[in-house]
Parts: C-alpha cells; sequence; structure tokens
C-alpha cells in the first residue's frame, strides 16, 4: 500500500485528507492519506524517519513550509525561487521538495477564466506574503509584463520587487484605487476577507473592462472584494479552486495517476469548510 500524510501544527482544520481520499476512492487504489500533527521540534525526525520509505511523499504546510528546505536532498527550482516547500516525493531514500501553489494558481485562473492572460498588460497583486511569492512567480512565469504589488507594509513589496525584477512595481495599499487603473486581473494574496475583514474604501471601477477579480481567500468562499467586483461586473474566480489544484502534482506523482477537480470534490470540500 502506498501512504501519503499531510504535516502541520496544528492540522485537524486541513482539507488535504479530504481532497486525496476523495480521489484515492474515485481510482480505487491501494492506498492511504493521513494528517499528521508534527510539532516544530519535532520537524527533523519526521524527516530523517521518511527515508526509511514508509511513505511515497506527503504535504508541508503550516508552520513547515520554508523549515523543511533545510532537510532534503533536492529542491525544486521554482519552490527555491518562491522559498517555501509544500510537497514531498520519497524516493529511494531520496527526498525532494517542490511548491504546488504555483500550478494550483494557474490552472485554477485556466479553467475558472480561460484565456486569462491573453493580451493582459498588467496584474494588480495585493499582499506580500508566502502566497504572493508562489503567485507572482507564476504571474511571471506567463509573461504579465506588469505587476504591480501593493501591501500594507510597503518595505515587503519593494523587497519582493527586488528580488524578482523590473516586472513587480510596489506600492502601498492605500493607494489601491489608483493602481487598479487599467488593471486586467486583481490578485489579493493577503488575508483581508477573511473572518469578516475587508478592504476599506474599495474602488474597482477603473479596473480594465473585463477585468478579472480574484481571490485566495476562500472561507467565505465570496469574500467582500468578490462580491463588490461581482456587482460592478467583473468576472470573479474564488479561491477554493487553487486549493484543489495545489493537490493535483502530489497526488500524481505519488499514486501515479492524474485527479481530476470535478464540482462533485468541489461541493465535498465546500460542505466541510
Ligand atoms: P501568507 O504566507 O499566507 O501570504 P503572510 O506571510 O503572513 O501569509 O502574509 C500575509 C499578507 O496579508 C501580508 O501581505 C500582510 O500584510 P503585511 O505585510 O503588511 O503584514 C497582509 N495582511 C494581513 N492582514 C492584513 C490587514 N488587516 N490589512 C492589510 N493587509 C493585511
Amino acid at each position: 500500500m502506498k501512504k501519503a500524510f499531510v504535516i502541520g501544527h496544528p492540522i485537524a482544520h486541513s482539507k488535504s485528507p479530504l481532497i486525496h481520499q476523495s480521489w484515492i476512492a474515485e481510482h480505487e487504489l491501494d492506498a492511504s492519506y493521513e494528517a499528521i500533527d508534527v510539532a516544530p521540534d519535532d520537524l527533523a525526525a519526521f524527516v530523517a524517519r521518511l527515508r526509511d520509505g514508509a511513505f511515497v511523499g506527503g504535504n508541508v504546510t503550516i508552520p513547515h513550509k520554508e523549515e523543511v528546505m533545510g532537510l532534503i536532498e533536492e529542491i525544486d527550482p521554482l519552490a527555491a525561487k518562491i522559498g517555501a516547500v509544500n510537497t514531498l516525493v520519497v524516493d529511494n531514500g531520496t527526498i525532494s521538495g517542490s511548491n504546488t501553489d504555483y500550478v494550483g494558481f494557474l490552472a485554477n485562473l485556466d479553467a475558472a477564466s480561460p484565456g486569462w492572460d491573453k493580451g493582459l498588460e498588467s496584474a494588480l497583486v495585493i499582499g506580500a506574503g508566502g502566497a504572493s511569492r508562489a503567485i507572482l512567480a507564476g504571474l511571471i512565469d506567463r509573461g504579465v509584463p506588469r505587476i504591480d504589488l501593493i501591501n500594507r507594509t510597503l518595505e515587503r513589496a519593494e523587497a519582493l520587487a527586488a528580488e524578482f525584477g523590473p516586472t513587480i512595481v510596489p506600492g502601498a495599499l492605500h493607494d489601491m484605487a489608483s493602481r487598479t487603473e487599467g488593471s486586467g486581473l486583481l490578485v489579493n494574496t493577503s488575508s483581508v476577507g477573511m473572518k469578516g475583514t475587508r478592504f476599506e474604501g474599495l474602488e474597482l471601477s477603473r479596473l480594465a473592462p473585463g477585468a478579472v477579480v480574484t481571490d485566495i481567500v476562500y472561507t467565505p468562499l465570496i469574500t467582500p472584494l468578490l462580491a463588490q467586483a461581482r456587482a460592478e461586473g467583473f468576472a470573479i474566480v474564488d479561491g477554493l479552486g487553487m486549493l484543489l489544484y495545489q493537490a493535483v502534482p502530489g497526488f500524481k506523482a505519488w499514486f501515479g495517476v492524474e485527479p481530476a477537480v470535478t464540482e462533485g470534490l468541489r461541493n465535498r470540500v465546500l460542505a466541510a469548510l
């Protein structure tokens, strides 16, 4: 039996077991996927034991995504650029790590809004944390010519711009209204929108006609940002798809089957949120 895991601390709220167990059942695989709570002090010992081969791999979530990079043999260049690993594959005692948030973000947009990147002249990204790094890498990879990056703490946006190159134009969150000017894609990568929080004085009317607005927050599924964007006639893409699509590459690597992100899976995860 092939066994996989998700480690984090805490881990009880992770929806990854539901996603992977659904796919295991759907494909009738002799496989398992379990959530394991690993405290920061126990991470090194857990990773060392993986080389024994009890697991084919697994996912890594908060707070271990950066720390784990120092404990494994191989890191995918993209994960190194993003600075976080969320997927491990164990092969003959060698552990390699990758970051599938990037794939998840792009695949979700591709599925929900095909052609979103065609002719896209500029995008506006809000937030400069770990999620932002994966999304910036994805947008740069797709050739978006200009990315305005705004953040509450301006210095963090400036630091990311210095690191990711001249495509990124940093700014402050309070300049959001003017920064929306002409943008064809707005991405919220910050935690604003969770637990009833919202952007103050949100002004979307200067986005390009037909712009797509997407949020990585998926609790609630329709954040205040998405609700306003929809009311103003923009296309919206919620963040649940990113969670589902980021799980695909790991499942494929561990179990050799490419799983599908279906409406049924989406509804099952939605019901469990
Ligand atoms: P993640 O890895 O999920 O991106 P993070 O590194 O903690 O998490 O980053 C969270 C992002 O949300 C940051 O851009 C943060 O802004 P700061 O860099 O100024 O901290 C942003 N954020 C969180 N709460 C916010 C709030 N109430 N208003 C505006 N931005 C907020």
